[in-house]
């Protein structure tokens, strides 16, 4: 028998791939704190997460049975590679199955930024009925800069072309040639700073990316640049934005993301200049149960001998 710990809240529908298998046994608990998943680790052959639960190095190190650990989502970054690596337990992680529903939330957010929704909406139910202070910005004609065309940037670059902005995307794995092909313009970093009315991230937390959005970076900015991050809280410098949105140099921000999540408490959200959701990218029905049924895929094949999709 093999068991099988979901540390994470994870979709009835991937649970459902692990629970069908008779050699598996799914002990589904969410919300362990540190220690008490550093006591019990070592009753379980693979271990499920999201992004909330941190598996540290004394976590694997602790974890004496444990032979995968299964990511339901993209970024990896809540997992200590090297000490799994070392200790021979494989990581897998669902890569495709939320890039739809991430990219969707980017425009959302763009547009709900753009116009001011929630605090116009919050400005309503406060009994107040303020047209004059919640003019927004038109998005067609405007230059959107996208860091990172993986999955996720290049599936927002085709919506934002539908929302008729132009493009320009820096990646370092990017050609032109795949830029004239998909109807963007290619650029350096420096020139995605310089050209662009709207900058939003889609890279993943690497050392080369932590606070690639720095205060040197928004000095390079447009007056009034407009600012997304639906990818990973660290990528932008969070002081070096909240300066940058006092003192005017940035227009507003629209945050999913954050070093230090849950951050209900952070000083960016009490710039009226600000709109987050807390890390709703990949929260929806379809995502979810691509992402859960993916990964709980992976740890069968993986427990069962067969070849891993996605480690
Ligand atoms: P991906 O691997 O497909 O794309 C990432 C891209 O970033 C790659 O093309 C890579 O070449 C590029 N890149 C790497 N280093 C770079 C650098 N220094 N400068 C510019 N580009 C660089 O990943 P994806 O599936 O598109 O996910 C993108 C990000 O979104 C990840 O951080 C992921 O964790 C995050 N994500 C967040 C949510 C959410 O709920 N908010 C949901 C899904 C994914
Ligand atoms: C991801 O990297 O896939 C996202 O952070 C989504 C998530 O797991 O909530």
């Amino acid at each position: 028998m093999f068991h099988i710990l979901a540390a994470d809240p994870i979709s009835t529908e991937g649970l459902s791939v692990l629970q069908h298998d008779p050699n598996v046994t799914v002990t589904d608990e969410t919300g362990l704190s540190p220690d008490e998943l550093e006591n019990r680790i070592d009753q379980f052959d693979a271990l499920l997460v999201r992004s909330q639960t941190k598996v540290t190095r004394s976590v694997i190190e602790k974890a004496s049975r444990l032979k995968i650990i299964g990511r339901a989502g993209v970024g990896v970054d809540n997992i200590d590679l090297d000490a799994a690596t070392e200790h021979g337990v494989l990581v897998v992680n669902a890569p495709n199955g939320n890039t739809n529903s991430a990219a969707e939330h980017t425009m959302a957010m763009t547009m709900a930024l753009s116009r001011q929704i929630p605090q116009a909406h919050l400005s309503l139910q406060n009994g107040k009925w303020d047209r004059k202070k919640y003019v927004g910005f038109e998005l067609k004609g405007k230059k959107l800069g996208i860091i990172g065309l993986g999955r996720i940037g290049t599936e927002v670059a085709y919506r934002a072309k539908g929302q008729r902005m132009d493009v320009i995307a820096y990646d370092p794995f990017f050609t032109e040639e795949k830029a004239d092909q998909m109807g963007i313009e290619y650029g350096t970093l420096e020139d995605v700073f310089q050209e662009a009315d709207y900058i939003t991230v889609h890279t993943p937390l690497l050392k080369d990316t932590h606070h690639m959005i720095n205060a040197d970076a928004f000095s390079k900015m447009k007056d009034g640049v407009h600012i997304m991050n639906c990818a990973r809280g660290g990528i932008i410098e969070e002081d070096a934005l909240y300066d940058a949105i006092v003192s005017g140099k940035v227009a507003g921000a629209a945050i999913d993301v954050l070093e230090d999540e849950p951050f209900q408490d952070h000083k960016l959200l009490q710039l009226p200049q600000v709109i987050a959701t807390p890390h709703l990218g990949a929260s929806t029905v379809e995502a979810q149960e691509n992402v859960a049924i993916d990964v709980c895929r992976d740890i069968i094949n993986h427990l069962t001998g067969e070849m891993a999709q996605n480690p």
